[in-house]
């Protein structure tokens, strides 16, 4: 079939197959093209199918030839109705990982659940023994806690009090006010159960009470920080207690790790288009603007160059990873430059609907969002038919 993009509200419904393999296939010539990392060589990543966790994914496979497991929670393909897009990411990373003689397996479902991380243990005992490195890079607006059979809902609020700013609706490029009235401590407390560092440990916990850490394990999950333009919605709002809480269960692993001479890091990453990021208001807003000023200054990146940088230049550059007083890698350095921030913060006063065209990269964006799912590709004939019904190598 002839497969369009159609959106609603912050999602696009269909997902492109041989775009997302275009995207896939990228990514890997990128990451070739920048030379090999002397990194593990056995790698779980936890949320392997999109955004971050795909890129540390293709950065271990084509970087350090490392044999990867990738969890992931993706919609396979019915007839007449398309994957979703890390489904047909993930396939086209089996594809071009199998050519490539590397070893790569998926396993599709509810990472947080204790039937998943059964099922990975297990794989990693039959096929790897144990992991060199644990990337954990899921994004997810749910999470049903295995011990307690409760199911949280992660929200996006600010604590204290109502915050007023700017948004702009990407699609149609109208920039408006928006309000967002505070959460309540419940809110909080289901945000940080969703997306703060329990699950991560549950994760950690299980591997190394079954003897599946190698000497030396490194685990690594991500964060953000951002300008202080979005800290009421972000850092100081209900995810950025989700994200004290991540970064706090860094240490809590590397303790438990210490036998093993393992460690535990949060990597603060940059702001970037993804299907996470899209639905957090104010931040399109902010990207728009950061896009521009970045790719003026030449400095823009997108996951698989953040990815290459975080695992050349400081998980495996050769010396010790140079962390910041919080003990955190910081890879948001380029976008928290405070040159860079100043102009940001001086594009939002002048940011309206009529204005964002251009001083904005809100073309940018759009295009990005596009990749997400596979359309905007160049090399990719969109008018040609093709078949939704895309297999996952290892997957039956
Ligand atoms: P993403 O939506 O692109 O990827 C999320 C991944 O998690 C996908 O592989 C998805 O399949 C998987 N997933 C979600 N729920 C799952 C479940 N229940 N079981 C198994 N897999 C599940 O998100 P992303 O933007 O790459 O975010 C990854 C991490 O990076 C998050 O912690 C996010 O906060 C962080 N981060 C994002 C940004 C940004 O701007 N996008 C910036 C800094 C840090
Ligand atoms: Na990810």
């Amino acid at each position: 079939m002839i497969i369009e993009p159609r959106m609603r509200g912050f999602i696009c419904l269909t997902a492109h197959p041989e775009g997302c393999e275009q995207n896939v296939k990228n990514q890997i010539a990128y990451i070739q093209s920048k030379g090999a990392i002397s990194g593990a060589k056995k790698v779980l990543v936890i949320g392997a199918s999109t955004g971050f966790g795909l890129a540390s994914r293709i950065t271990s496979a084509f970087g350090s030839d490392a044999a990867t497991i990738g969890v992931f929670f993706e919609k396979p393909p019915l007839e007449g109705k398309t994957a979703s897009p890390g489904w047909y990411n993930s396939a086209a990373f089996e594809k071009e990982a199998h050519k490539a003689g590397l070893y790569a397996k998926s396993i599709n479902g509810d990472a947080f659940s204790n039937e998943i991380k059964r099922e990975t243990l297990d794989l990693i005992k039959a096929d790897l023994g144990q992991v060199d490195l644990v990337i954990y890079s899921l994004a997810s607006p749910v999470r049903t806690n295995p011990n307690t059979g409760i199911l949280h809902r992660s929200v996006l609020k600010p604590i204290g009090q109502t915050f007023t700013n700017k948004t702009v609706d990407f699609h149609t490029g109208n920039v408006s006010e928006v309000s967002i009235a505070p959460a309540n401590e419940e809110d909080i407390a289901n945000t940080v159960a969703v997306m703060g560092g329990e699950d991560w440990k549950m994760w950690m916990d299980a591997l190394k009470a079954e003897n599946l850490l190698a000497e030396g394990a490194t685990t690594v999950a991500y964060s953000y920080i951002g300008p202080s333009l979005t800290e009421a919605v972000y850092r100081k709002g209900t995810i950025g207690r989700a994200k004290d809480d991540l970064e706090a269960t860094a240490f809590t692993i590397t303790d438990s790790l210490k036998d093993l001479g393992g460690k535990a890091y949060v990597s603060v990453n940059k702001a970037l288009v993804t299907q996470a990021s899209s639905a957090i208001p104010v931040i399109p807003l902010y990207i728009s603007l950061l896009y521009k000023i970045m790719k003026a200054e030449g400095i823009h990146e997108g996951c698989i160059e953040q990815i290459q940088r975080l695992f050349k230049d400081r998980l495996y550059s050769g010396s010790d990873v140079p962390t910041d007083e919080k003990g955190r890698i910081r890879i948001d350095d380029w976008e928290m430059r405070d040159d860079v921030q100043a102009k940001v913060a001086q594009l939002w006063l002048e940011a309206t609907t009529e204005t964002l065209p251009a001083i904005g990269d809100l073309a940018g964006y759009k295009n990005d969002f596009l990749n997400l799912f596979g359309f905007a590709f160049e090399g990719v004939d969109y008018e040609a038919d093709t078949s939704e019904l895309v297999g996952i190598e290892s997957i039956k």
